[in-house]
């Protein structure tokens, strides 16, 4: 695996590799990799006859500075597991050489709408970061394919939607969610979980679960779920941020009549903000 962390340097190969005909697929990370990572690399695999990963922990997408200066950098044991994997180059920079300027005075991408609710209410200007790196990367790279985890579900929409309006000819794929065996969503900010915050941690998903299927049942209104959710997260000892119910395209939030559907939830453990979501899909007229 070749490893880069200048840009003219990383920008070689990736060239070479097009004009041979092969295609490249994109895995675009934070690092401090898990096994959702790397079933997004076994997927870039699948589809493309050469992966790129990169590892850049943005600036510009957290908004708390203390979020930032805590993210855990792990790129010694990441990069172990992505050679041992096949990859073919990983690209990891520093902010200096993503950024020749400061963050404010740079040029910056938003996507409207779909960033106001749900995580983009909750963490003012992440999305506009988020569409701003993964834009860049796009460009760095050059990738016929990139490949999301539907873990950030929200995120994979913003980034489906800049890819549309801007006609950047990059072919999206997903990955659905890949959990710990009692249903926690692997996370990098899992680590902040103490052995007691980390039995309750599973309960997030296990809401999810029950609204899924009550939604299903079509037992009750979707705002009394809402409302259920919330206090269960809360019973177990989560400190809720959001929990709703979304039209799974729009994320706007879902009518009685609307059939795919999307829960959404993020809440405070300790000083892990954990974010999962599950799909439900009604048979129409149910
Ligand atoms: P990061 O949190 O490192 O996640 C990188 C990719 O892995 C994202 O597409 C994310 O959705 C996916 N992922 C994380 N946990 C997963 C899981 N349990 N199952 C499946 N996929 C999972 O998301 C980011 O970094 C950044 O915002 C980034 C897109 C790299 C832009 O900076």
């Amino acid at each position: 695996m070749l490893t880069f962390s200048e840009i003219a340097a990383m920008q070689a190969c990736p060239s070479d590799w097009r004009k041979a005909g092969e295609r490249i697929a994109l895995v675009p990370t934070m690092g401090n990799l898990h096994a959702g990572h790397l079933a997004l690399v076994e997927r870039a695999k699948q589809l493309a006859e050469r992966v790129v990963v990169t590892i850049f922990i943005n600036p510009m997408q957290f908004d708390r500075k203390e979020d930032l200066d805590a993210y855990p950098q792990t790129l010694d044991e990441d990069s172990e597991q992505l050679q041992q994997l096949g990859v073919d180059l990983l690209f990891a920079p520093e902010a200096s050489t993503i950024y020749s300027e400061s963050l404010d005075t740079t040029t910056q991408i938003h996507v409207p709408l779909i960033t106001e609710r749900l995580e983009g209410a909750s963490r003012s200007g992440h999305f506009t970061g988020v569409a701003t790196i993964v834009c860049k990367l796009f460009n760095l790279v050059q990738p016929e394919i990139a490949i999301f985890g539907e873990k950030d579900y929200q995120q994979l929409l913003v980034i489906r939607k800049m890819v549309a309006d801007l006609d950047i000819p990059v072919q999206i794929e997903s990955v659905p969610t890949v959990r710990e065996k009692d249903g926690l969503a692997m996370s990098s900010r899992n680590g902040y979980l103490t052995r007691a915050e980390r039995e309750i941690a599973p309960h997030l998903y296990k809401t999810l679960l029950f609204l899924q299927e009550e939604l299903s049942l079509n037992n009750a209104k979707i705002s009394e779920l809402e409302h259920k959710g919330i206090e269960m997260l809360r019973k177990s000892g989560f400190k809720p941020d959001y929990l709703e119910v979304c039209q799974s395209d729009t994320l706007q939030p879902a009518k009685p009549e609307d059939t795919s559907l999307v829960i959404l939830a993020a809440a405070w453990l300790g000083k892990a903000r954990l974010i999962d979501n599950l799909s439900v899909n009604l048979k129409p007229g149910a």
